[in-house]
């Protein structure tokens, strides 16, 4: 059997740090594959002017399987100025590279799975009607639509023309802002496609269907904005009658579903949103199995390419420790997400086992489970390290 291809992509900052440990573990698990680096990230963007080079492209479109770590991000004017010499002054713009890797492979679906870790002291808990505290077990993948809505990009600050006339052909324009200057408007659309709608949908649906869960939750806003939240509810109707009637769909609105968070979290089964509110669900639901250190992603699109990345950054402020400290659990469970992808699932599985018994037995932690400012002190005050954490889920396998 040939072996698999692995593009792999730290970045920047602690990108490098978590990527390694992941490989490491993949390694100790079993799976054996190659592995080429693709080159993204700031050190490009400065002496290329470009952080997404043409070569990294290339090797996805060929190997079609991406790792991603992180990237640092900068405003505009600040990336301008730390361009080489050489490049200044020729109009180059900063543009996220992994935002611009999602959208020249069209990875429209993202999937961002929140399950709670038994013994994680950082899982969300809460007070029984007794007074007791209660500490749910949340099991909630999280389908966002991930190139479409108000994050589509198309925008105007003061529209003239044929926008502006447009505009003014809706009632409701007419009627709210008809009477504003255009200089002091500003307008960002929220499109929705029935295609994309469909390909999330049927996304959530059949991962509900494969891994077993009763419900399909839609969180939106059909009431209000009707024509984008209104088709999405009203295909998920339809697809679940026609395709799924085995499954439950439920429709909750995003504000009340983000009170609804801390009430009954375990409730929920799989849950699909577009790209605004899916990232925002995501975000809240992160923060119940604890946070930035177990949030994981992996983003998935018609061309076959997939990439797979932590949801943090790349934490600047811990890349240059000595001794990293940064908790490698969401990296790790990203490559995980990869193996599922490439029907390695039960390899997936075994490393799964091994970071929930790691976690459970409680003796190795990061300073972020163990609730300390992240300072290189947390070391000798008992945090793991990177590497040790690494070792410990290895240890398990
Ligand atoms: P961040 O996610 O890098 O860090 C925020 C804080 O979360 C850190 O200071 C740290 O306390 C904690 N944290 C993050 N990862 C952790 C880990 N693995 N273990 C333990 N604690 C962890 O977000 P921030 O500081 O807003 O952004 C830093 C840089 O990362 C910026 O340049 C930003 O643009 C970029 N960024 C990149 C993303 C990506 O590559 N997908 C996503 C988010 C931010
Ligand atoms: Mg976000």
């Amino acid at each position: 059997m040939n072996k698999r291809t692995i593009v792999t992509m730290p970045g920047d900052g602690i990108g490098r740090i978590v990527l390694d440990q992941a490989i490491r573990v993949l390694s100790a698990a079993g799976f054996d594959a190659n592995y080429v680096e693709g080159d993204i990230g700031w050190e490009f963007w400065c002496n290329e002017g470009n952080p997404l080079p043409e070569r990294t492209i290339k090797l996805l479109e060929e190997h079609k399987i991406g790792l991603f770590g992180a990237i640092t991000s900068k405003p505009k004017d600040e990336a301008s100025a730390e361009l080489n010499a050489d490049l200044q002054g020729r109009g180059l713009v900063y543009k996220s590279p992994i935002v611009a890797l999602r959208q020249h492979f069209k990875m429209d679906i993202c999937l961002r799975p929140c399950k709670t870790y038994k013994g994680n002291p950082l899982n969300f808990i809460r007070r029984g009607a007794n007074g007791e505290v209660e500490e749910p077990m949340v099991d909630v993948p999280i389908f966002r639509q991930n190139t479409e809505g108000l994050y589509g990009g198309v925008e105007w600050s003061a529209p003239n023309g044929i926008v502006y006339e447009a505009l003014m052909t809706h009632p409701q324009f007419v009627k709210n802002f008809g009477s504003t200057p255009k200089e002091e408007l500003s307008v960002s659309t929220r499109i929705f496609t029935k295609h994309a709608t469909e390909r999330i949908l049927r996304a959530a649906f059949e991962h509900a269907r494969k891994y077993g869960y009763k419900s399909v939750t839609v969180c939106e806003k059909p009431n209000v904005i009707r024509e984008t939240s209104g088709m999405m509810y009203k295909m998920a109707q339809q697809l679940q009658k026609n395709d799924y009637p085995e499954i439950e769909l439920w429709n909750t609105n995003i504000d009340a579903q983000m009170m609804w968070l801390t009430k009954n979290p375990e409730t929920y089964g799989v849950m699909v949103a577009g790209n605004m509110f899916g990232d925002i669900l995501s975000d809240g639901f992160a923060g119940l199995i604890g946070g930035l250190g177990f949030a994981c992603s992996a983003q998935m699109g018609e061309s076959g390419v997939a990439v797979f990345e932590p949801t943090h950054g790349s934490a600047p402020k811990y890349a240059d420790y000595q001794r990293s400290i940064v908790n490698p659990v969401a990296m790790i469970e990203s490559a995980c997400m990869m193996l599922d992808y490439i029907d390695e699932g039960a390899m997936a599985e075994k490393i799964r086992k091994a970071i929930a018994a790691v976690i459970e037995e409680g003796k190795v932690r990061t300073y972020d489970m163990l609730k300390m400012p992240g300072k290189p002190d947390v070391i000798d005050k008992g945090a793991a390290t990177t590497e040790q954490m690494a070792d410990a889920i290895i240890a398990k396998l």
